[in-house]
């Protein structure tokens, strides 16, 4: 193949001259983010997720802290099987400086060995969301807190609090919102003692899923003195540094937007019934040049349902819908924009150092082997009047420069 002999031996000098150079040249470095398993920099939706240990990221129904430069994702650490679905181990925590190699910083919040416990190992502990508080200089976890062996029934708040973003935290209490205060945008029906109390009597038999029953009830009276009930939920820090907890209220049927406390540890009493009757869950809120926006899902348990999206000039409404705003399909298992990809929203954050640039970040669940659930994370673009998450099966940061 080679025309003469003197180009070989030439090739052969080299091919020595490189191999000796390979055999004295230092190790190639790897950051501390990159395990020997090497994951790429890019987000491949549905996948596996590694960590640096080389394990299937373990932080579902999550949430996107950034702070000092580093990402922190908080999500639902699950265990194999349907056991998975309930707290076994707590809440799970990984730190990240590009958003898709993360590194294992352990559980931030451990499940209770402790009978008495509300976070007792077997409760549900769903939707971890951390916020930074500036003036208390202290990172606070709100998660959805069902306790153990009462089903979905409790429908509380958990408080959690650290003084670094990875912890451990401290387990604080739970709580039902805003017991005691009506919302901002109460109708004087709802203050009926009448139907107050023809709710009451109801005893609580109502689903947690959309029937026509709800609407004829006066749920939100029924909860005024105790509180209200708060499920799927996740929280938002504006820029004046108000903190709002939202969360999916009145046995699910409709959204309350809450504002928080200064040290975030507390509802303030001022909150809004938001989309009475569209059963909102999963919201994500976030703010985009002086918007508020929510990417939410309708009611249909772990089960993928169409997603919704919405905007506002004031987070706490009024609130416009604009529709569902996934297009395309994801290969893996054929499923479009009308089941969110196989998916359900968790968290919409902006990429730093990146101009207009936000994730969406949603949970492809596994009810039957809990631990497997996957993640989807795409990039969200903006329309004139609206918003947008097309599916990718592999994309990087480098979308955002376009
Ligand atoms: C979903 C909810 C999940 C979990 C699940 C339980 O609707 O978004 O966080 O609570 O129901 O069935």
């Amino acid at each position: 193949m080679f025309r003469n002999n003197s180009f070989n031996r030439g090739l052969v000098v080299w091919a020595t001259a490189l191999a000796a150079l390979i055999s004295h040249a230092e190790p190639i470095q790897f950051s501390e983010h990159v395990s020997r398993d090497v994951q790429p920099a890019s987000f491949n939706p549905g996948d596996i997720w590694k960590d640096d240990q080389g394990v299937h990221i373990n932080a579902h129904g999550g949430g996107v802290l950034l702070h000092n430069g580093t990402y922190y994702w908080f999500g639902e650490h699950k265990v194999a099987g349907h056991a998975g679905n309930r707290a076994q181990v707590g809440v799970h925590v990984y730190s990240s400086k590009d958003l898709t190699r993360w590194k294992d910083e352990g559980i931030a919040l451990e499940v209770s060995a402790d009978p008495e416990s509300d976070i007792v190992k077997g409760c549900i502990i769903e939707r971890p969301k951390v916020i930074y508080n500036t003036k208390t200089q202290k990172f606070v976890m709100w998660f959805h807190l069902e306790l153990k062996g009462r089903g979905y029934d409790a429908a509380r708040s958990g408080i959690a609090i650290s003084d670094t973003p990875s912890g451990p935290y401290t387990y604080i209490r739970s709580i039902r919102p805003n017991a005691g205060h009506w919302p901002i945008n109460v109708a004087a029906e709802e203050k009926d003692p009448a139907s107050i109390e023809r709710t009451q009597k109801e005893n609580e038999a109502f689903s947690g899923g959309p029937t026509p029953k709800h609407a004829q009830f006066n749920i939100l009276g029924s909860h005024f003195e105790g509180g209200q009930m708060a499920r799927d939920m996740n929280l938002f820090v504006d820029d004046d540094g108000q903190a709002y907890h939202i969360y999916s209220s009145e046995h699910n049927s409709t959204l309350h937007i809450s504002l928080l406390t200064e040290d975030y540890l507390d509802h303030a009493g001022t909150y809004t019934r938001n989309f009475p009757f569209r059963w909102m869950e999963a919201p994500a809120l976030f703010k985009r040049k002086g918007k508020y926006y929510i990417v939410a899902s309708g009611c249909t348990g772990w089960a993928p349902n169409a997603a919704r999206s919405a905007v506002a000039d004031s987070i706490l409404g009024p609130w416009r819908e604009l529709g569902n705003p996934c297009v395309g399909t994801n290969p893996q298992n054929q499923l479009g924009p009308d089941l969110t990809f196989g998916g359900q929203s968790t968290c919409v954050f902006p990429v730093m150092g990146k101009k207009d640039a936000y994730i969406a970040m949603f949970d492809l669940w596994r009810p039957d082997d809990a631990i497997d659930g996957r993640y989807v994370w795409l990039p969200v673009t903006f329309q004139e009047d609206g918003l947008q998450v097309e599916w990718r099966d592999s994309w990087n940061l480098s979308v955002f420069n376009q």
